[in-house]
């Protein structure tokens, strides 16, 4: 299957439509807002702990910090590759929870049991197992990171078949989640399939998050993210939705095409 997501076929028109121009502005305003917040960061005593913090505090071997367009580039990478992905992933777990009533009652069961909640939230996550579950279920059928690419950088060959170098490589990770030959039933919603029990060495199969050298930085500040909300909101609502089919959007990211959803209170 291809997919339309690597629009590199579609360059000219988008030339053409200012598309690129577009977006290409829209970036430079983005870099020069990320820049005044550095700045704002950097001039201030405040120390906060967090990201942005051990980024300005990095020091390369010779003992100099990164360069500013670097820190800027480090940072809107860190919020583009974080944001939209987990977000894609919440979006198509509420659909899949609003079209399985019975999974989404799983999960507020769980929440209901919970014995540990002495504000450790660590604790508390690493109790919503079935939660985690639904999650990596629906990003096995969802992957938000549905393709990975990468250029050959030097003439191979793979199997027999040779790979010039300079080749644009594209791995489906979103068939490969759902191929007869790994997964049995590859189009159900079965959460079940990641419980301690039936869980099997699944590192062949599944990379919702890659894998590698390049693997997700933020892979397991994800899932922490993605628990707490869904527990949240699974906790205070019953969601439900009219859709019959969840449709996708495969663009950079892979997306559902539509969420309607109706969240009525418990
Ligand atoms: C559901 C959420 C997420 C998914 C599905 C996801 C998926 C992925 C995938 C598949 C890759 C590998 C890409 C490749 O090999 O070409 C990747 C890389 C990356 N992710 Fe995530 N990601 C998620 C959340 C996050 C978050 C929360 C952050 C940061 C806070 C983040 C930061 C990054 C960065 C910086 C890389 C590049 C790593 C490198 O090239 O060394 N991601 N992600």
């Amino acid at each position: 299957m291809f997919f339309g997501g690597w629009l590199t076929y579609l360059k000219w028109w988008f030339h053409l439509n200012g598309s690129i121009k577009k977006h290409l502005n829209l970036t430079k305003d983005a870099q020069n807002l990320l820049h005044e917040i550095i700045e704002e960061r950097r001039n201030s005593e405040q120390e906060k702990d967090d990201l942005l913090d051990m980024l300005l505090q990095a020091r390369y071997e010779d003992g100099s910090p990164m360069p500013q367009k670097q820190l800027i580039d480090e940072v809107m990478i860190l919020f583009t590759a974080g944001h939209e992905t987990t977000s894609n992933a919440l979006s198509f777990m509420l659909l899949l929870l609003a079209k399985h009533p019975d999974i989404q009652e799983k999960i507020y069961q769980e929440l209901s049991n919970i014995n540990i909640h002495n504000g450790d939230i660590m604790q508390y996550v690493l109790q919503l197992q079935y939660t985690k579950q639904c999650i990596e279920e629906t990003m096995r059928l969802y992957p938000p990171g549905f393709i990975m690419d990468r250029i050959s950088i030097m003439d191979d060959d793979y199997k027999g078949k040779k790979i010039n170098e300079g080749t644009l490589l594209l791995l489906s990770i979103y068939e490969v989640h759902k191929h007869p030959d790994f997964w049995e039933s590859p189009e159900e919603f079965n959460p079940d399939r990641f419980s301690p029990k039936n869980k099997k060495d699944y590192s062949h199969q599944y990379y919702p998050f890659g894998a590698g050298p390049r693997m997700c930085v933020g892979n397991n500040f994800a899932m922490y993210e993605m628990i707490l909300t869904i527990a949240e909101i699974v906790k205070k609502y019953r969601v439900t939705t009219p859709l019959e089919k969840i449709k996708i959007n495969p663009l950079i990211t892979l997306k559902p095409k539509e969420v309607p959803l109706n969240f009525t209170e418990r």
